[in-house]
């Protein structure tokens, strides 16, 4: 299986928004948090297929920043990626996602090492909610740590009570 990495062309903008939807659909739709499909269709406006909206909002993203998203492919499909996305007081935040069909295979390590190495002296931030342990021990792995914990985070009185933590590379 050979991963390549690249940077992103605006016609990844469909498979970027799919691979988001898959892992925010299956880290967090459950009756346990109450967060429905609904919920994820019409406030954070994710859905499967994607929206032309969000699509059209990530290839406008690409064609401004072409390098900041760091793709993941196989066989010329895109199976993964990395984004940063937005920077404050000195601290970026970023998203990482890889393809429901193709995680545990080593494609996120691949990404992820690639894209600190890209940054050696930046300081991160990431968003996990509290039950997706597998994105925790990702991140652990990756010298991060839990420094803090998130609140409002979805924006909605429904679910805000649900435990996020903030990880960090950095003291
Ligand atoms: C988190 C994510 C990006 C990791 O990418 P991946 O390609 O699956 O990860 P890798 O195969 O490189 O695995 C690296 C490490 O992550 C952890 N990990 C990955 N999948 C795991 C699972 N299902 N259960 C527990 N740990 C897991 C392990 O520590 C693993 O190391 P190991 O293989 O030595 O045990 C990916 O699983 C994903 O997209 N998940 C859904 C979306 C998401 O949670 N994004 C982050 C939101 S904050």
């Amino acid at each position: 299986m050979k991963i390549l990495i690249r940077s992103a062309q605006p016609t990844d903008a469909y498979d970027i928004r799919r691979i988001q939807a898959e892992g925010w659909i299956d880290n967090n739709l459950s009756p346990v948090t109450g967060i429905t499909q609904e919920y994820i269709a019409q406030v954070l406006k994710i859905s499967l297929p994607p929206c032309a909206d969000k699509i059209n909002e990530t290839q406008i993203l690409i064609e401004q920043s072409p390098d900041e998203y760091l793709i993941a492919e196989i066989d010329k499909n895109v199976v993964g990626w990395v984004v940063r996305h937005s920077y404050t007081e000195g601290v970026w935040a970023f998203g990482i996602y890889v393809d429901r069909l193709y995680r545990g295979k080593g494609i996120g390590t691949k990404l992820m090492a690639q894209f600190l190495s890209k940054y050696p002296d930046e300081k991160f931030k990431i968003i996990v909610s509290k039950s997706n342990t597998a994105g925790i021990r990702f991140y652990t792995g990756f010298g991060f740590q839990i420094r803090g914990e998130k609140k409002d985070h979805f924006n909605d009185d429904a679910v805000n009570h649900l435990p996020i933590v903030i990880m960090q590379n950095y003291d």
